[in-house]
């Protein structure tokens, strides 16, 4: 895991940037996962700026999001499906059929979501995958007590979430209860996980998932076994990492070759 300290998210969002970037120059028909929330929105504006500056091509380009609530009808604009395609999506040239959801309305939600796997497989797994991280240490919607090898199902959100959710709508009872998430086994797929966090409520679970033992009551801490995790954080996320000074002096003598 590479625990990378910056002061602010908008150098997050270029450090960042500059990896997916480098990956569509390589593969223009990579596949990005996406996540919601506001940890990866500077990643979105940044790469939103480069499509609009530079050109950068998103044409050939797949997308799958992490997760969505159940319960919501469709066009809700809280729907992850809505918040995906108005934070990012609709802002580069991707081809809206390349971007791919959870479906939280389907009648038969098994079945929708061994169809998202098989999708994710037909096109060579996810290439790099973006993720924030709860206060109680979930990726994707893997609240505390997922199974560490866990794939694409329907979970419950614990009070926590909720509340933290609560913000994006009118009130904590219109936030559902319910949401379709990639596992914890599906998101290690992934070739390349990038992990943000920001903020002093993100602290704890920055040090729990970073420097803590591997457990389900951690979710990010499976990400320990991942091969290729990264995790960008701005100085307040990462005032309660023992190594923080340790994390800053690797990635000062890093050699610009490596990237991240
Ligand atoms: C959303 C998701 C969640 C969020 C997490 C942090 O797709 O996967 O795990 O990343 O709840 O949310 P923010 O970034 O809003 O603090």
């Amino acid at each position: 895991m590479e625990v990378v300290i910056v002061p602010g998210s908008k150098q997050i969002g270029k450090l960042a940037a500059d990896a997916i970037e480098a990956l569509l120059r390589r593969k223009p028909q990579a596949v990005l996962g996406l996540a919601t929330g506001s940890s990866p929105l500077p990643i979105y504006d940044e790469l939103a700026a480069r499509h609009e500056r530079d050109g950068l091509d998103f044409s050939q380009a797949h997308a799958f999001a992490l997760d969505e609530y159940v319960g919501l009808e469709r066009g809700h604009p809280e729907s992850y499906r809505e918040v995906i395609r108005r934070e990012f999506t609709s802002r580069v040239n991707i081809t809206p059929e390349n971007v791919h959801n959870p479906d939280g309305s389907a009648a038969d939600i098994p079945a929708a979501c061994s169809s998202y796997e098989e999708a994710m497989h037909a096109l060579g797994g996810v290439d790099l995958q973006i993720l924030g991280v709860g206060t109680d240490g979930h990726i994707g919607f893997n609240e505390p007590g997922s199974s560490l090898a866990s794939r694409t199902r329907i979970k419950s959100l614990i009070e926590q979430t909720r509340r933290d959710n609560a913000r994006f709508f009118n009130s904590m009872a219109e936030v559902p209860h319910h949401v379709v998430t990639q596992g914890l086994g599906t998101i290690m797929e992934a070739r390349h996980v990038m992990l943000v966090a920001t903020g002093a409520q993100k602290a704890q679970a920055v040090r729990d998932f970073v420097e803590g033992p591997v457990s389900a009551i951690c979710p990010a801490s499976v990400l320990q076994f991942h091969p290729h995790a990264t995790v960008l954080l701005d100085e307040a996320a990462a005032s309660s990492l023992k190594l923080a000074d340790f994390y800053r002096h690797t990635y000062d003598n890093k050699p610009g070759w490596q990237g991240l």
